[in-house]
Parts: structure tokens; C-alpha cells; sequence
């Protein structure tokens, strides 16, 4: 896209085609929002140690995830109401993923169906879980294995809704409410608002079959309401009913992650939902070293903040094996589509390529925790 170089150029050209109700909902944080500045402070809060008269004329960015090899180490992140940042926007992040050779996670809150998507994209798809209700949760893992989705991923830290400023003020919700200010923002968007009226309004697609059209569970995904109660007893019998890879998201300690692992598994993703449920959280990126050393042996991802190539590597190098992509995919998402999350996924490897030349490591799988060191309290900051 013409005069966009970095993530922040697509958070500027979302910004700039979605109505502000719609873009702070993508946006958006819990409480005061400190959570945000928080979550990428963490990454500046390390420097890389490079290694020099290395040859770098190759670098390698390819890796291994849950036993599969991956040409970079990147996921994108499941999040709901896609449709509403570009029509089909579950298909243009599945598109954009499967052509990258990355893995995509559809959110129960998406705007396709889980076999609407596996019908058209040929790559590696994800399923995440909100548990609602039981029952619901039982149909949801059974049409996901059915689809052949690869991975389960269950999502630990919506027990209630994080209380989002935004969202209330804007009366956000889905279907979207008619009032003058909606209206207006919309009238003052036409780009999105042409796409959103010759589309039609984004359906919660998942619930659309006969046994689980049931929306006061609908109303409760959207309200992000879920069943408070699923405890580590349930996790146990959910990792029995689902033959695939399970992960669990949302982790944040290092004794979680363990019980995770007990519990059957294969991996744990250190989240704070991009400080959209509570401002307090850890910064997932601030514990990898710890997690990595209590879970030696099993695949960890991290999320929330991610937004270069450079974030990836600390990651990778404090002890990650992935990093998932949240914010930074739906910015090209809602900039420009599918074309869009391809591009950022493009930068985010080239700068992925840049750093490992720049710090002296020719491999992904070279990394080591030594090639980071946090920052000298006086460099602290950007
Ligand atoms: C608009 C939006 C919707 C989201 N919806 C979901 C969701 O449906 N399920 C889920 O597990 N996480 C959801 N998340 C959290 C992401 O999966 C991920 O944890 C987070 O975006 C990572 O932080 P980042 O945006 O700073 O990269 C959502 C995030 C955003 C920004």
C-alpha cells in the first residue's frame, strides 16, 4: 500500500476507514488502557546483545510448532467480529495466513462459520473456544474436529467481560444500533459504510445450525459472558473429548502453565487478551523466561503487544516458540483486506530477517536467551 511502511502506517489508514465506534472496539483496552502501553513497553525493555563476524549472508526464519515445521514463527490470533473491519474478514486473515504458511485461529465469535472458512482456505486452521455453556462448547469441538481443524485453542480470561471504556461509551454492539451517531459515523465513512451495506451486517455464523441457534448464548459471546464456572476438572474432560493439539490461552504464570501441561496440553499461549480484560495482568512478555524454564519441554506462544519483527525475536529468544499476531493483522485487515494482512505478515519477516542479520544470528532456532539483556534503566523507553 503506497506510503505505508510499518505497522503504525496500517494502524493510521484503519483509523482513517473505520467509523470510530468500529475502530475503537479493534483498538480498545480494559480500565484506564495502561495495559496497552504496558504490554509494548515490555519489549523495549530489552536490548539485543549482537554477536558480530558472524556470517549472516543466509538467515533462516523457519521453525517448529506443535510437531509441524513453520517458515516463520507466527500465528494469527483469533479475534471475533472480523466481518466488521472488512466483509468476509475471517476469510482475508485465513487467506492471508494460509499464504504465508501460518496457522489461523477462528474466534467462536467470528463472522464465518467453522465450515464456511474450511470449505475455501487449504491452510493450517485453529479453533478457539468460548465455553458458554457445556453444551454448546461439546458442538463447537465436535464440528471443529469434523472441519479438520488442527488445533483447539481454549480461552482462559473471559470469565466476565473486561470493563472496556470505549466500547460502553459508543454503545458498541452488535447488531450494529442506529442512532445519529452511529449514523454519522458511518455517513462519514463510506468506504466501510458502501462495503457494510452492499455486504450486509456480520452474523455471529457459528450459531447458525439448528442445535445452536441459541441466542441468549449468542448474546452472551458478545457480551463476552461465558461460563464462569469451567474449572480444571472441565479442562481435563475437554482435553478428552478433543483429539487434536489443545492449547490453553490466557496464561500467565508459570504454576498455570504447569497444571496446564498436566493436564494434557501440548502448549500454553501467555496472553493478556491485548490488555483488553483487565489492566492489572502481567505482560505476557515479561514471564516467557520464567514459563519457558517451568514447561521446558512444551510449545509456548506468546501475544499482546506483538507489532515488529524485533518484538518476535525477543520473544523467540526470552524462550517462545511462536508469537501470535492480534492488533497488527486486523490494522492491514481493515486497511486493505486480505492484500493487507499479507503485507503486514511480509513486514513482520522482513524485519524478523533484518534483526537476526543485525544481532548476529542466522537462525530462528539459534536464538538464545543471551541475545537479550534488559535495557540500563537510564536507556529505558523507546
Ligand atoms: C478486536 C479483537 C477481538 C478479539 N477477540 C478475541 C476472541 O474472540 N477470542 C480470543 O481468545 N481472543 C480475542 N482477542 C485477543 C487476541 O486473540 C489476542 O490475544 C490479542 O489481540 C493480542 O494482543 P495484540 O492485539 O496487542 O496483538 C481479540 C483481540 C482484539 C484486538
Amino acid at each position: 500500500m503506497k506510503g505505508v511502511f510499518d505497522i503504525d502506517d496500517y494502524r493510521a489508514k484503519a483509523k482513517k476507514r473505520l467509523p470510530a465506534m468500529v475502530f475503537d472496539y479493534l483498538e480498545g483496552a480494559a480500565d484506564d488502557e495502561s495495559g496497552l502501553d504496558h504490554n509494548r513497553a515490555a519489549f523495549h525493555r530489552w536490548e539485543f546483545c549482537p554477536r558480530r563476524l558472524v556470517d549472516v549472508s543466509a538467515r533462516e526464519q523457519q521453525t517448529r510448532l506443535l510437531g509441524k515445521s513453520l517458515p516463520t514463527p507466527l500465528v494469527i490470533a483469533p479475534t471475533g467480529l472480523n466481518g466488521a473491519f472488512w466483509p468476509k474478514g475471517d476469510l482475508a486473515l485465513a487467506k492471508a495466513a494460509a499464504g504465508a504458511g501460518i496457522p489461523f485461529a477462528l474466534s467462536t465469535a467470528s463472522n464465518m462459520s467453522i465450515e464456511e472458512v474450511a470449505r475455501e482456505v487449504q491452510g493450517d486452521l485453529w479453533f478457539q473456544l468460548y465455553v458458554v455453556h457445556k453444551n454448546l462448547a461439546k458442538s463447537f469441538v465436535e464440528r471443529a474436529w469434523a472441519a479438520e481443524y488442527s488445533t483447539l485453542i481454549l480461552t482462559t480470561d473471559v470469565a466476565v467481560n473486561g470493563f472496556r471504556k470505549r466500547d460502553l461509551r459508543n454503545g458498541f454492539a452488535m447488531p450494529f444500533r442506529t442512532s445519529v451517531r452511529a449514523a454519522c459515523d458511518g455517513l462519514t465513512h463510506p468506504k466501510w459504510l458502501w462495503s457494510y451495506l452492499t455486504n450486509g451486517m456480520p452474523q455471529l455464523r457459528n450459531f447458525a445450525t439448528d442445535t445452536t441457534s441459541d441466542t441468549a448464548a449468542q448474546a452472551a459471546v458478545l457480551r463476552r459472558e461465558m461460563d464462569a464456572g469451567f474449572d480444571w476438572d472441565d479442562l481435563k474432560r475437554l482435553r478428552d473429548a478433543w483429539p487434536g493439539k489443545l492449547l490453553v490461552k490466557g496464561i500467565l504464570t508459570s504454576a498455570d502453565a504447569t497444571r496446564c501441561i498436566e493436564a494434557g496440553a501440548d502448549g500454553v499461549i501467555l496472553s493478556n487478551h491485548g490488555a483488553r480484560q483487565h489492566a492489572g495482568l502481567p505482560v505476557p512478555a515479561n514471564v516467557i523466561a520464567a514459563v519457558r524454564d517451568a514447561v521446558p519441554a512444551s510449545d509456548l506462544i506468546v501475544d499482546s503487544g506483538v507489532r515488529t519483527g524485533a518484538d518476535v525475536v525477543k520473544a523467540i529468544a526470552l524462550g517462545a516458540n511462536a508469537v501470535m499476531l492480534g492488533r497488527a493483522t486486523l490494522y492491514g485487515l481493515a486497511a486493505n483486506g486480505e492484500a493487507g494482512v499479507a503485507d503486514v505478515l511480509a513486514m513482520i519477516r522482513r524485519d524478523i530477517d533484518r534483526t537476526l542479520a543485525l544481532i548476529g544470528c542466522p537462525a530462528i532456532s539459534a536464538l538464545t536467551r543471551d541475545f537479550v539483556a534488559e535495557r540500563p534503566l537510564m536507556a529505558a523507553g523507546r
